[in-house]
């Protein structure tokens, strides 16, 4: 695998690839590599494109009371795992190279990047929409790769990259999950071994929800009921609602579209879950 830590080596390695495999393929995080992000490694493999993984903590994307610092790093076990996938090529620049001194433009979504994530984390998907137009503007990939993991984010991809006329797909990757259920996340190793074994109950609960609206019950009784459930059981709800899939707005009936997304606090954790319903 090779490595790149300049925008000079990242050019000419990512010529190389495209010359050899034809399409490039991009997948964008933050490190701290699980199996979710090694499943969207392993889809832009699988899809016979050379994959570069970029590996950057966005500051930009980090509100003002988040603790950037407390944010896990380990590039050693980061790299291995990349390699051990088949990644072709990992991009890991520096601040300086993302964020260079006198910059004067920042990308701002609308539409699917309000409410919910927007409101809990204000700034946050200015800075996820610039870092990524960034990363596709210096990696150039043919596709790039996010999790439906987290629902907001995939759909502000989709609506920047479609605005802007950018030469890209973005391709969505179903959400990876321990044995229990519970969402693979960076930030599930900070719970508590108690608050672990509560947090499967966020999936279990959206499960139901999505089984009793099948089922016909009503929208804001079945949501109601949820909400109070999980709060019974220690979570802290920040939103439980029923969105149309693409547009993130809230909908009143089950539709082939809808998608239940929740985001809640367990302890000093924020948990984000979403399923089709
Ligand atoms: P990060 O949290 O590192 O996630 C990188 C990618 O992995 C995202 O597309 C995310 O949705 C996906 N992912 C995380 N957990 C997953 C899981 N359990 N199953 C499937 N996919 C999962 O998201 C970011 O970084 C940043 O906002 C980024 C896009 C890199 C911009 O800075």
């Amino acid at each position: 695998m090779l490595i790149a830590r300049s925008l000079a080596e990242l050019r000419e390695s990512c010529a190389r690839l495209r010359q050899d495999a034809g399409a490039l393929a991009l997948v964008p995080t933050m490190g701290a590599l699980h199996a979710g992000h090694r499943a969207l490694v392993r889809a832009g493999v699988a899809s016979g494109a050379a994959t570069v993984a970029s590996i950057f903590v966005n500051p930009l994307q980090f509100a003002a009371n988040e603790d950037l610092s407390r944010y896990p790093r380990d590039e050693g076990g980061d790299l291995a795992a990349l390699q051990e996938e088949g990644c072709a090529l990992a991009w890991v620049p520096d601040l300086a190279t993302m964020y260079p001194v006198g910059e004067a433009t920042t990308v701002s979504v609308t539409g699917p990047a309000e409410r919910w994530e927007a409101d809990a984390r204000p700034g946050h998907f200015r800075g996820v929409a610039t870092v990524c137009a960034k990363l596709f503007g210096q990696v150039r990939p043919d596709r790039a790769y996010f999790g439906e993991k987290d629902w907001q984010q995939l759909q502000v991809m989709k609506r920047m990259v479609a605005d802007l006329l950018l030469p890209l797909e973005i391709v969505g990757v179903e959400t990876v999950r321990e044995t229990d259920g519970l969402a693979m996340s960076s930030r599930n190793r900070f719970l508590t071994p108690q608050e672990r074994t509560l947090a499967p109950a966020l999936q279990q609960t959206l499960r139901s929800v999505a089984e009793r609206l099948r089922g016909g019950d009503a929208v804001s009784v079945v949501l109601t009921d949820a909400a109070a459930s999980l709060a019974g059981q220690g979570f802290e709800l920040n939103y439980l609602a029923l969105v149309d899939g693409p547009t993130l707005v809230p909908i009143e009936a089950a539709t082939a579209q809808a998608r239940l997304i929740a985001a809640m606090r367990l302890g000093t954790v924020r948990l984000l879950d979403n399923i089709g319903v």
